[in-house]
């Protein structure tokens, strides 16, 4: 009999494989509940009292032989599998750079995505303009002082061409081929001769909002302004300051209340609380008329907004001049926005 339990352990001590099914089934077929051990175990009975204890001894130091040599074979099996996928030959070898859209295009898809959900539809017009788009058709004649406010970039030959100093220039034209009810945002890169500085640009964008149909009031664009930033900037309060544009009448700045807590709520408001983010108003029956709406019966509202303002206070972006460089390190810091 003890002969047996050592052939046995013989046999485990020398079994060995790497195969998850076969040690699977050796361990079955001794450590199984009809396995080779409880037989043995069972034959105890049936052994002479002088050979119990050395039978018993073998039988226990086969079990425990049985025991490691499964343990030691799954062991090696799972840290295999674990290497295995550390190879694992379909893996990407390097971390794949990805790029990501520019901070200005995010912040344009978002005032774009909030204005679609109300019904507005996107409109786009050239960036070189004639006058009577970009001044005369605004309410903008020549030698109106106005044209003063915005810097602009002429074509030297033909006083008449010029590089589109606002997107309200999108608005003429827009009116100009549709009849209301209009609802439409105009987002577009702008132009003006300024030195180049933290604060502005030569080169910047804008967005244009406009809205007309029969009997729309003041109330109607602050509804909507109020929609919009509570959209953009989470629960914000907006005050509208008289103002003027020459296409408008009457016309408002818009601000939002931005806070008053940190140094930095100081210093970008100036000490008050508040920031301006947009102009806009009821847009003057003089521009209706230009375009070939009558404004004896349909009256609107129109709203413009710089894309760079907007993103410099939401990212708290402090120099205008980052947008344009295209550092890396700047555009990679806006990879996990939409
Ligand atoms: N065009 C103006 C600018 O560039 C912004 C603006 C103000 C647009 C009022 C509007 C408006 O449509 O109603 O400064």
């Amino acid at each position: 009999m003890i002969d047996e339990v050592k052939k046995h352990l013989k046999a485990v001590e020398a079994f060995s494989s790497k195969e998850a099914e076969a040690i699977e089934s050796f361990r079955v077929s001794y450590a199984g509940k009809k396995g080779i051990l409880n037989e043995l175990f069972a034959a105890f009975r049936t052994v002479p009292n002088e050979e119990k204890k050395a039978y018993g001894q073998e039988l226990n130091a086969l079990k425990s032989a049985v025991h490691e040599k499964v343990q030691s074979l799954q062991g090696q099996l799972y840290s295999k599998s674990k290497q295995q996928k550390i190879q694992d030959p379909t893996r990407t070898p390097f971390p794949i750079q990805t790029g990501n859209r520019h901070p200005l295009s995010v912040v344009k898809n978002r005032i774009i995505d909030i204005f679609s959900q109300i019904g507005f539809t996107i409109s786009e017009g050239p960036e070189i303009e004639d006058d009577w788009h970009n001044f005369t058709a605004l309410n903008l004649p020549a030698h109106h002082p106005a044209r003063d406010m915005q810097d602009t970039f002429f074509i030297q030959t033909n006083p008449d061409i010029l590089l589109r100093t606002h997107t309200s220039s999108v608005q003429v034209r827009h009116m100009e081929k549709n009849q209301p009810p209009i609802r439409t945002i105009s987002p577009g890169r702008v132009f003006r001769n300024e030195a180049i500085s933290a604060r502005s640009h030569c080169i910047f964008h804008q967005i244009e909002g406009l809205y007309i149909a029969k009997e729309v009031s003041f109330a109607d664009l602050k509804q909507t302004l109020q929609y919009f930033t509570t959209a953009l900037f989470g629960n914000s309060k907006i005050r509208l300051r008289p103002s003027y544009f020459p296409f408008t009448e009457p016309s408002a700045e818009v601000d939002i209340y931005w806070g008053l807590e940190t140094e930095t709520d100081f210093r970008i408001t100036k000490g008050t609380g508040w920031l301006e983010i947009m102009g806009c108003g009821m847009v003057d029956p003089n521009v209706l008329e230009n375009c070939g709406i009558d404004p004896e019966r349909y009256s609107g509202y129109a709203f413009g907004m710089g894309i760079e303002r907007i993103a410099m206070l939401l990212y708290q972006i402090s120099d205008i001049r980052l947008f344009f460089e295209n550092d890396i390190r700047f555009l990679n810091q806006f990879k996990a926005t939409l």
